[in-house]
């Protein structure tokens, strides 16, 4: 499985995903800014808000990308953010979901090294976006 062809070497394409815990899915009560999309009782997608308004990322199955799922996930985040009387949203993005950001409104902010919290360390290039709400 490789969902960024070209972007990221193996090494840090195989680190990445060993921090995707399916598992996470199964979860609600104790994670209230998590949303899950399902799809006939499996889960296809996630996105997570803190009340910072920091958006922890949305995930979308790679058989089920580019269908309008991670739009959807993104604007129930926006709504529930605009109930919370957050003025923007902040994330760190991966580099071939930046252009899914810009097209949802985010602007481009700059590129950071993202630290992956797996031994040994490894690191990832990011792009920082933030959207005025
Ligand atoms: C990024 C991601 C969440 C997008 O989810 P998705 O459900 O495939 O996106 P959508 O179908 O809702 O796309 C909405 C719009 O975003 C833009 N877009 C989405 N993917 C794009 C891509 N790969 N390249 C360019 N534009 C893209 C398009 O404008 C699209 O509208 P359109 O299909 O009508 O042209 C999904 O590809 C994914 O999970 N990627 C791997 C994990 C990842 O890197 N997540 C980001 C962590 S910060």
């Amino acid at each position: 499985m490789n969902s960024f062809p070209g972007y990221y070497d193996q090494k840090i394409i195989a680190a990445f995903l060993s921090l995707i815990n399916t598992s996470r899915f199964a979860i609600a009560p104790d994670q209230p800014d998590r949303l899950v999309a399902e799809w006939n009782g499996l889960a296809i997608g996630d996105g997570s808000v803190r009340p910072t308004g920091k958006i922890g990322g949305i995930y979308v199955s790679a058989r089920h990308q580019r269908l309008g799922i991670g739009r959807k996930l993104l604007q129930a985040i926006e709504a529930k953010s605009r109930e919370d009387r957050l003025a923007s949203l902040s994330l760190e993005a991966t580099l071939p979901a930046v252009e899914f950001y810009v097209s949802l409104g985010f602007k481009r902010r700059k590129m950071v090294e993202h630290l992956l919290t797996i031994t040994p360390l490894v690191s990832m290039c990011v792009v920082e976006m933030v959207k005025q709400l």
